[in-house]
């Protein structure tokens, strides 16, 4: 999107962070509705930069839903662990991941990991929208890589090799991690399994991502157990190069957009050493159902599709 077809209030900034993902954008108030030129900017600047940072963007709950809503349908706040109490689109991201269950009770997920997005799901959400609140005055920051370039940078021998593979994908503490009694009651009751391809078609810019959400991917579908786990190894790694990187140091008034397609994050675990508080709410799109270069889609092995909140919300 060319910034000077644009009048000067609908014009916005785009400043790149890093060689290959994020930037930050400027000149746009989230709280207001956005013009379907704006709303165009936005979008474009999403899908070259992957992740798109905004600062001083007080959003109440509502305001956050309401500017969510212009990029597409919301899902409910968060398939497994739920949502903010009257809230069925946002879900709490909180220093201890205290999110409202379903059943009304308090949830704690004292463990993270680089991740896309409940890629458990069949149609793992197209993008997410976090926004700071309480934020530590140091630590607490989140990275993101670009899946794109991951891919390009493999060798072409192994891009051939991940091109036909699939994998499975599940809610499941990370090797070593214990999740809470209540973190696996929940996962229990609302299990999510989806095989998808290893490398997904991006169905707007057609490239090609390595589709290796590295909390969810537990395993290399028709392949020997010491395989799969050898390849995750090497592909993990690879993902999470610095250069493929950016990090982002939050304010509050902070908003953080990114495209879940072609990215994986990292949220951050220093702050368990430290004592400040954090609490971020995030909204997520509904998704499409990922396919891989060989045209095969994913398919949902446990749980149904995520949809729309309102379809969801409350049950
Ligand atoms: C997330 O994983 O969506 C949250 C990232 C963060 O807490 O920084």
């Amino acid at each position: 999107m060319n910034a000077a077809v644009l009048s000067n209030e609908e014009a916005i900034q785009v400043s790149p962070l890093s060689a290959h993902i994020g930037a930050e954008i400027g000149g746009v108030d989230l709280t207001r509705p956005l013009s379907a030129q704006q709303v165009g900017a936005i979008r474009a600047a999403l899908l070259k930069w992957r992740v798109i940072f905004f600062r001083e963007q007080f959003l109440s709950h509502e305001q956050h839903v309401a500017f969510s809503a212009q990029f597409g349908e919301l899902t409910v706040g968060h398939p497994v662990f739920g949502h903010v109490e009257g809230h069925p689109q946002i879900y709490s991201i909180s220093k201890f991941r205290k999110a409202t269950r379903f059943d009304g009770q308090a949830l704690l997920r004292p463990w993270t990991g680089w991740h896309t997005d409940v890629t458990a799901a069949v149609n793992p959400p197209f993008a997410s929208i976090l926004r700071g609140v309480t934020i530590p005055p140091y630590g607490g920051d989140t990275q993101w890589t670009n899946l794109v370039i991951a891919y390009e940078k493999l060798s072409a021998p192994l891009r051939r090799f991940v091109d036909g593979l699939r994998g499975v994908h599940r809610f499941a503490p990370p090797a070593g991690a214990r999740g809470t009694d209540a973190f696996a009651q929940a996962v229990e009751e609302r299990a999510l399994v989806a095989e998808h391809p290893l490398v997904r078609v991006h169905p707007e810019t057609g490239e090609r991502a390595l589709y290796v959400s590295p909390g969810f991917l537990k395993t290399i579908a028709d392949v020997t157990p010491r395989e799969s786990q050898a390849l995750l190894e090497l592909l993990w790694e690879h993902v999470t190069r610095p250069e493929f990187t950016v990090r982002f140091k939050w304010e509050a008034g902070s908003v953080a957009f990114w495209d879940n397609r072609s990215t994986a994050h990292l949220a951050p675990s220093d702050i368990f050493d430290l004592d400040f508080d954090r609490q971020l709410y995030r909204t997520t799109l509904v998704g499409d159902v990922p396919v891989g270069p060989d045209g095969r889609a994913s398919v949902a092995i446990e749980g149904s599709p995520v949809g729309a909140a309102a379809a969801t919300a409350l049950n």
